[in-house]
């Protein structure tokens, strides 16, 4: 290797009030992290927190110059690591990837080996990448209500944030899984694509009047996948049945929560959290096996889109615009 592209992060000097640049950079090998594998970089993708990070908009990057894309697949060229092989094809996410650790926006990246996943069979690299953090966070999601109690007989399960990453691919695996799913979303001109993801019924957030939301309303919901937070799970924790069980993933929205004791005392509401970023391995295995299988979407080629490495720096508005539509894959080097 003698130097690869990557898209870098770093923050502006005084003068300009340290403001988040972000931009190409080619560096040598030098340049990477330390870790006992070496991944040449196939495909990465965006996730909302890409988003963030690249344009500055959410305080996300902890180390400074950091290479962008939390996501990354690909096959080891060197290992030190006796688990993994020259030409193994591997998944890394979460961590400190693209955080406070260079990550998947580059040709190559070296990594942990605890951070590292084999690639299930049934998986190729591009698909492992369509799923994504954001394909992980929600099957880890549907795995922890699953453990909770929900079934499909239970009654349906709502998913705010529906259009987006993990909102499109949370109603394509409940769906798959025979869940009745309600697809909450801003989007009006979207019906037609949460439906063909599976979604039994669309609803807008529009039609929610958050100026009345009461400690306990109409039971609705046997389960709830939250990508917003704020007043949205606030009307969700109001609305579940007796025993339903929330997945809390996302802060879209706000990331605060306004609300009362009364779901959780009363109807015995579970608030679960869900949290990608560090799961034990074991259960980080088992998802991503659940995902190459039973959870695997029936409509992932249709909720992903592939953009080239090179115009990465145009995608990010999008998302930070609430704009995101399903799942966009960087292709670094296919
Ligand atoms: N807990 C974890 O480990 C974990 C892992 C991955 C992601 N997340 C979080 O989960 C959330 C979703 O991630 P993602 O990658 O799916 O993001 P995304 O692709 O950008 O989708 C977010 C969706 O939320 C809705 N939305 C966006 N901004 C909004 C706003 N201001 N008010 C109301 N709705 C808004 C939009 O859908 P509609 O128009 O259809 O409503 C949008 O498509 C993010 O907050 C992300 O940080 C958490």
């Amino acid at each position: 290797m003698h130097s690869f592209k990557a898209y870098l992060i770093d923050k502006g000097g005084d003068k300009d009030g340290g403001a988040t640049r972000a931009g190409w950079a080619q560096l040598s090998e030098d340049r990477l992290d330390p870790g006992s594998v070496t991944i040449r970089v196939a495909y990465s993708s965006v996730n909302y927190k890409d988003a963030l990070a690249a344009t500055g908009k959410g305080a996300i990057i902890r180390r400074f110059p950091c290479i962008g894309g939390i996501d990354l697949a690909g096959t080891v060229v060197r290992s030190d690591d006796p688990r993994f092989r020259d030409g193994d094809a591997v998944i890394a996410t979460s961590y400190d990837i693209g955080v406070a650790h260079h990550g998947g926006y580059a040709e190559f990246a070296r990594v942990p080996g605890d951070w590292v996943v084999p690639l299930p069979a049934g998986l190729s690299l591009f698909e492992s990448m369509a799923l994504g953090t954001a394909g992980y966070t929600a099957a880890l999601g549907v795995v922890r209500m699953e453990e909770n109690g929900l079934r499909p007989a239970n009654g349906r399960v709502i998913v705010s944030g529906a259009t987006g990453g993990v909102g499109s691919l949370a109603i394509d695996m409940l769906a798959g899984l025979g869940y009745a799913v309600v697809a909450l979303t801003g989007k009006e001109d979207q019906r037609e694509y949460l439906q063909g993801l599976g979604a039994a019924e669309v609803m807008l957030r529009s039609s929610i009047d958050i100026t009345k939301i009461r400690p306990l309303d109409k039971a609705l919901w046997a389960g709830a996948v939250d990508n917003l937070g704020g007043d949205v799970l606030a009307w969700m924790a109001s609305t579940m049945q007796q025993n339903g069980t929330i997945a809390s993933v996302g802060l879209a929205a706000s990331h605060k929560l306004n609300t009362t004791v009364m779901p959780f005392i009363l109807r015995g509401v579970s608030l679960l959290g869900v949290d990608s970023g560090y799961t034990a391995m074991p259960l980080r295995q088992r998802v991503w096996s659940r995902l190459a299988g039973d959870l695997k979407p029936r409509h992932l080629a249709g909720t992903t889109r592939t953009i080239a490495f090179d115009d990465l720096p145009g995608v990010f508005d999008e998302f930070i615009a609430g704009r995101a539509h399903g799942r966009v894959v960087v292709a670094i080097r296919p």
